[in-house]
């Protein structure tokens, strides 16, 4: 599956592990168990110590993300602006936790320290649009026009397939 990539770190030892594990997640958005046992074997290292390395760092995902990523941002500028209050209307109104996928793919939940956009906090992101100057009451609406969107595309997906 991730050859190519592996093929890129000729020395196989440990030393290239966390290299390899971006890359690959870099191509493929997340680690799959398969080929968390793929690198396992190309570097020498035990299944559960690449897996160990996998789940330590918070940046390696060992699950797809959804279609969606919605990240809220818990900085400094955000927080002082009821950012805390954003996040628990999104897992309310999604049903998942931060970190967490909803069961049907669409929606990625995630938090961030700082998305950039201070002067507009607090601030949420959904792929690539920004939604600033939050309140918790527009989340419903917001999280309404995703769903549409996915079940839109579904739906199409199943016309043309027909
Ligand atoms: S602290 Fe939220 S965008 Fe910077």
């Amino acid at each position: 599956m991730c050859k190519i990539i592996l093929n890129k770190f000729p020395k196989k030892d440990r030393s290239c592990l966390i290299p390899i594990l971006q890359d690959i997640q870099t191509e493929y958005g997340y680690l799959s168990q398969d080929v968390l046992s793929d690198v396992s074997e190309y570097v020498g290292m035990p299944f559960a110590s690449v897996y160990g390395v996998a789940t330590f760092y918070n940046q390696f995902r060992l699950s797809p993300l959804g279609k969606y990523v919605i990240r809220v941002c818990r900085g400094t500028a955000c927080h002082v602006k009821n950012s805390a209050n954003i996040l628990i209307a999104l897992e309310a109104e999604l049903g998942i936790s931060a970190g967490c996928t909803t069961r049907d793919k669409v929606f990625t939940l995630e938090t961030v320290a700082c998305i950039g956009a201070c002067s507009i906090a607090p601030v949420i992101n959904i792929n690539e649009e920004y939604f600033g100057r939050l309140t918790v009451n527009e989340i419903p609406k917001i999280i309404k026009k995703y769903k549409n969107m996915a079940k839109k595309e579904e739906d199409n997906k199943t016309v043309s397939v027909v």
